[in-house]
């Protein structure tokens, strides 16, 4: 079946099938885009994990982390389908022509910030990823089923380190609520510019890559994670929420703070990349010991 009769009749591209330039050079864009942020997203809670205040919460967050390295790795597999090799997607992303999402470009300052990011930024990712389980490129919806699967915990164990610290000292409650009061607006801003200034939007629901719209998922987020903010007795910091036929009405973020971040001016901007950076060159050895082995494996078995 031809690409856009697939298309129409709601079916999967695979790798090896004809598709339209601009249907692979989007998806290349953003499942690298994708990947990335999984792997720099590993960086602000990777920073808590010698500072949390349990073992049982070192474990919880070490598996957490684990998990984001290995989202990464599957969206760089189904990346590479696309004919890209991760290495050259590595330079891009290094060389700053590739990013990652806005959100990993904040600081993460104390212990409530790591049940925000599990609560808020993984709840909206799962608001995001749970329709890109039916994008229309297989592998791509296929690597997002097992990823879902894993931030269904991640949101989950977020909410759970904000519950304790609500129903802790007024100490804690006050960490939580200063976390909600920093991480809110970002986590709004994940979910893309309004749909009036998306550029990809149009043409990537045309594709059956993007089944929502950005604004239509930021809403679906605000509606499902103010009544869990009830649940905390914690306040969303914006004093326009009101709850109208159903939905949450809400402030619109402030879409300039969103392209500066884009653009390289959030507050850990250049510390993510120049660790991750580091992080590369460091690893170079393993790449070129595991590159010899199978040089001389492949000798052998000639
Ligand atoms: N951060 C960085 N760039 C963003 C952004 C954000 N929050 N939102 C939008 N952009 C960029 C887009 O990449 C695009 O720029 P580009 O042409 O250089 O790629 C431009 O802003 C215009 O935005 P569009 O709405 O037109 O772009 P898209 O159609 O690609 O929509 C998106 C943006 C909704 C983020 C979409 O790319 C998407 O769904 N990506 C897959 C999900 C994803 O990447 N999530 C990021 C977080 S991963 C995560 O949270 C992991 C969890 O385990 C913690």
């Amino acid at each position: 079946m031809d690409f856009q009769a697939t298309i129409d009749a709601d079916g999967r591209i695979e790798p090896r099938d004809a598709m339209p330039d601009g249907y692979r050079k989007t998806l290349i864009r953003q499942i690298a885009q994708h990947a990335h942020s999984e792997i720099i997203g590993m960086q602000p809670e990777g920073n808590w994990i010698s500072r949390a205040p349990s073992l049982r919460r070192k474990a919880i967050l070490m598996a957490k982390v684990q998990d984001e390295a290995g989202h990464g790795l599957y969206l760089y597999a189904a990346a590479e389908t696309l004919g890209v090799d991760r290495a050259d997607l590595l330079d891009l992303l290094h060389s700053g022509r590739q990013k990652y999402s806005s959100i990993f470009n904040y600081p993460t300052l104390t212990w409530a910030d790591i049940g925000a990011i599990g609560w808020l930024v993984d709840g909206a990712a799962i608001v995001n990823q749970v329709p890109l389980c039916r994008c229309s490129y297989g592998p791509y919806a296929r690597a997002m089923v097992r990823v879902c699967k894993e931030e269904s915990f991640h949101q989950r164990q977020g909410f759970e380190i904000l519950y304790t610290l609500c129903n802790g000292t007024p100490e804690q409650k006050a960490m939580a609520q200063d976390a909600l009061d920093r991480w809110w607006w970002p986590s709004l801003m994940m979910f893309g510019p309004p749909d009036t200034a998306s550029t990809h939007s149009e043409q990537s629901m045309a594709w059956g890559i993007k089944r929502h719209s950005n604004d239509e998922l930021r809403q679906r987020f605000v509606d499902m994670t103010v009544p869990q903010a009830d649940v905390l007795g914690l306040r969303v910091p914006d004093d326009g929420l009101v709850y109208e036929d159903g939905h949450y009405r809400f402030t619109e973020p402030d879409y300039t703070e969103l392209y500066d971040v884009v653009k390289g001016n959030g507050p850990c901007n250049q510390g993510r990349l120049a660790h991750r950076v580091k992080a590369h060159e460091d690893g170079a050895w393993v790449r070129e010991a595991a590159a010899a082995y199978a040089a001389k494996k492949e000798a052998r078995a000639a």
